[in-house]
C-alpha cells in the first residue's frame, strides 16, 4: 500500500489577473490535506479509483460521471508517463479535507495526491513540475481556462510566485504570519467565475485591464513584503487586493460579511481567496487573534481554520 498527500492552498495576491498574465502570490496550508492511497486488485479488475467525499467510483475504462472525469484523465495521463504498458491492477482511494468548491485548491490537490501515490507505488518518482504538468490537464477539463497557479501550489507545497507561462518562483517567508480561514458555506464556481470576468473584460478591455494591472501590483509589493518580513504591510495590501476584487464584481454579501466582521474585531486586513462568489475568505491575524475567530464565528462562518504561513 502507497500513501501521498497534497495540501490545499490560498491565494494571497493576485486571484483573476492572474489568468490574465499578471503576477500572484500563493501558499500551502497544511492543516487541509487530500491524501491518495493505492493498493494492488485482484488480477484482471484495471484501476478503480474511490472517492470517499464523493461516494463515487469508477472503473477506468467505463463510463464516468462529470465530477471524476478529471481524475480519470490525471490517472491515465501519469500512467503513461509512468510507462505502465499494460493497464495495472489497482485501487486508488482518495479522501480529502480541503472543502470542495472553496478557492482552496481541493480538485488540484486531490489530483497530485493521486499522481504522487501512484508514481511511488509505480516505484516512481516524478518531479514536482511533473506533478504539475499533469494535475493542468485536469484543472482544464474543469475550469476551462486556469492560469496554473492551483496545481503549482498544491504540486510544489511551497509559497510560489507565478506568473502564467513563466518558470515557477518559489520564495522564502521572512517573518511567518498567521491566517483565518472562514468559509461562507456557499460553493465557489471557478468556471462561472472566470467566465463572467471574461465577458466583463470583452464588454470593457481598458478598465479591466487597468484593474489587473492594479492587482498585479499588489501581488508584486506582496512578495516584497513577506520576503522582507515587513508583515505590518500584509493588511493593507490584503485590503487594497479586496477592494479590487470586489470592483471586478466577484465579491459577494457572504464574504463581505466575514471580511467585515473580522476587520471589526481587529484583523489588519482580510479579503476573498480563489475564483470568489462564494468559497473562502482570509484575514490576517494579529497577536490576540481570539476576537477575530469569534467575531467570524458569529458573523456565521461555515468552515473555519488557523493557518501559519511560513
Ligand atoms: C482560482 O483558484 C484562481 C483564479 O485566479 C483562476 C485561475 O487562476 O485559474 C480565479
Amino acid at each position: 500500500m502507497t500513501q501521498a498527500h497534497a495540501p490545499g492552498k490560498v491565494i494571497l495576491f493576485g486571484e483573476h489577473a492572474v489568468v490574465y498574465g499578471r503576477p500572484a502570490i500563493a501558499v500551502p496550508v497544511a492543516q487541509a490535506l487530500a491524501t491518495a492511497t493505492v493498493e494492488g486488485a485482484p488480477p484482471g479488475g484495471g484501476v478503480t479509483i474511490l472517492a470517499h467525499d464523493l461516494g463515487e467510483q469508477l472503473v477506468l475504462g467505463q463510463p464516468a460521471s462529470e465530477r471524476l472525469r478529471g481524475l480519470e484523465l490525471v490517472t491515465r495521463r501519469a500512467l503513461e508517463r509512468l510507462g505502465a504498458a499494460t493497464l495495472p491492477d489497482l485501487t486508488i482511494a482518495i479522501r480529502s479535507d480541503i472543502p470542495v468548491a472553496s478557492g482552496m485548491g481541493s480538485g488540484a490537490a486531490v489530483s497530485a495526491a493521486l499522481v504522487r501515490a501512484l508514481a511511488a507505488h509505480l516505484g516512481a518518482s516524478l518531479a514536482d513540475a511533473e506533478v504539475s504538468a499533469l494535475v493542468y490537464e485536469a484543472e482544464v477539463l474543469y475550469h476551462g481556462t486556469p492560469s496554473g497557479i492551483d496545481n503549482t501550489v498544491v504540486s510544489y507545497a511551497r509559497p510560489v510566485y507565478f506568473v502564467r507561462g513563466q518558470p515557477i518562483e518559489t520564495f522564502a517567508v521572512e517573518r511567518p504570519f498567521r491566517l483565518a480561514i472562514a468559509g461562507t458555506g456557499i460553493a465557489s464556481p471557478t468556471r462561472m467565475a472566470v467566465g463572467a470576468v471574461r465577458g466583463r473584460w470583452e464588454a470593457d478591455r481598458p478598465r479591466y485591464e487597468a484593474l489587473f494591472d492594479a492587482i498585479g501590483e499588489v501581488a508584486r509589493r506582496g512578495r516584497r513584503a513577506i520576503e522582507g518580513g515587513e508583515t505590518a504591510a500584509l493588511g493593507p495590501l490584503m485590503d487594497e487586493n479586496q477592494a479590487l476584487l470586489r470592483e471586478i464584481g466577484v465579491s459577494s454579501p457572504e464574504l463581505e460579511r466575514l471580511i467585515g466582521a473580522a476587520k471589526g474585531a481587529g484583523s489588519p486586513g482580510a479579503k476573498l481567496v480563489g475564483a470568489g462568489m462564494g468559497g473562502n475568505m482570509i484575514a490576517l491575524l494579529p497577536a490576540e487573534f481570539e476576537p477575530v475567530l469569534e467575531a467570524l464565528r458569529a458573523a456565521g462562518a461555515a468552515s473555519l481554520l488557523v493557518s501559519e504561513v511560513r
